[in-house]
């Protein structure tokens, strides 16, 4: 790698935004269709053990980002709704000692709803959590049983209603495009979702990732998934319901109403810096004169072993080129409604965005331009959102 390659770091700075991801990475089972890094431990979690071992890792990794002010915390898993909130607490102590905090800290926990989750709530909330996304997944029994879920969906909107009542902000998770989904049933499925949900939603289509159990099913010939025409309809109706109901979509997956939306995932959508703190987090810091690609040992008992005896878990930290920036710019800024600045794409790369691609892509109808300059894709381009920043990235 030459000079040239690495991309001042001073090009993605000057932004205020600075996030912390933390991964708890356990949960009481896995689900099929699931590929995060999360571990099911017959054993009980020394949950004290593992708060000092966050805490130390959250001083290593503060010494190296000094004058950053946290704008937003995101406690993501796994399953985080499973540790006590005083391990919680412990957490977002660690984080308030050793790094400056904003006062509109944005402080969201990922929760399963199941009653036993919600009865931790307030805790959670005195710990100094102030949004929840809950991962209702579905609103059908029979579909929560397909996809391995261990609440049905009754229990799951009572915890959305413990939510509503205990934090100003809360948002929940559906999966759609489930095997034999019509776009009928999804549309009066979203729709009474929608008569609970608060001002931020976010809407997955169903991924087959690999190295799972629906991955095999799927493989063979047991779990059939909607195809493409299917799919594309299924996306279409979201837009269309979500729009309706005052909560368009602002990232290709999340729809929120304007200001509502998740800040620390806009932290990431936009290219800003975040620390990630726990086992298999990943994190994006200017250091020097770098960005730097941080990314921790996945195996949660690696990971404290390391954290204990050195004080992180880092398995990889390398610099990131210029032509790496760039690509993650527009593969995470293009997700956007709002779309990229193409004046950044060029401080990044090195090279403004080839304009006979955006003129092809703009004929096309894929991508537009705004008023104020920015080059966002349009309805029609995200469906094929994948080929349109392979286009531009090439
Ligand atoms: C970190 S995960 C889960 C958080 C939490 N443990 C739960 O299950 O509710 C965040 C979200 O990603 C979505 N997700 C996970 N795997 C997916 C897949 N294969 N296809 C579509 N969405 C997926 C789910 O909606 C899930 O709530
Ligand atoms: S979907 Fe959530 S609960 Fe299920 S295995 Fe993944 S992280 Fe755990």
């Amino acid at each position: 790698m030459t000079d040239a390659d690495t991309a001042p770091a001073q090009a993605v700075k000057g932004k205020e935004a600075f996030g912390v991801y933390v991964h708890w990475p356990f949960c009481l089972s896995k689900c099929p269709y699931c590929d995060f890094n999360s571990h099911v431990r017959h054993t009980p979690i020394d949950e004290e053990r593992f708060s000092r071992a966050f805490a130390r890792e959250i001083e290593t990794t503060a010494a190296r980002t000094p004058g950053r002010e946290v704008s937003s915390i995101f406690l993501g898993g796994g399953t985080p709704s499973l540790m006590q909130p005083q391990t919680v607490g412990a957490i977002l102590d660690a984080i308030g000692k050793f790094w400056r905090v904003g006062s509109g800290v944005e402080v969201t926990l990922e929760a399963n709803p199941t009653s036993v989750e919600a009865t931790r709530f307030k805790g959670y909330r005195a710990a100094g959590v102030n949004r929840v996304s809950l991962g209702v997944q579905a609103l059908d029994d029979a579909a929560l049983k397909q996809l391995g879920r261990q609440h049905s969906a009754d229990e799951a909107l009572a915890a959305v209603a413990v939510a509503r009542a205990i934090f100003e902000r809360y948002s929940f998770d559906l999966i759609y495009a489930r095997p034999g989904q019509t776009p009928e049933a999804w549309a009066a499925e979203l729709k009474r979702a929608l008569a609970q949900a608060g001002e931020h939603l976010s809407l997955y289509q169903l991924t087959i990732e690999q190295d799972t159990a629906f991955a095999l099913l799927h493989a063979a010939g047991k779990l059939v998934v909607p195809d493409e025409d299917l799919g594309r309809a299924l996306y279409d109706t979201t837009q269309v319901v979500c729009a309706d109901a005052g909560l368009p979509a602002y990232e290709i997956s999340n729809h929120a109403r304007a200001g509502a939306e998740c800040r620390h995932n806009l932290v990431y959508w936009r290219a800003h810096e975040y620390a990630g703190i726990g086992p298999g987090a990943h994190g994006r810091l200017d250091i020097g004169p770098d960005r730097r690609a941080i990314a921790t040992a996945k195996r949660p008992e690696t990971w404290l072993m390391r954290a204990e005896s050195v004080g992180h878990g880092v398995e990889t930290d390398e610099p990131l080129t210029r032509g790496q920036m760039a690509d993650e710019f527009l593969l995470m800024g293009l997700r956007l409604a709002e779309g990229i600045d193409p004046a950044r794409y060029e401080r990044l790369a090195g090279r403004p965005l080839n304009p006979r691609r955006v003129a092809l892509l703009r004929e096309q109808g894929a991508v537009e331009t705004t008023a104020d300059g920015m080059l966002r894709v349009t309805l029609a381009g995200f469906p094929v959102l994948d080929a349109v920043v392979a286009d531009l990235a090439a």
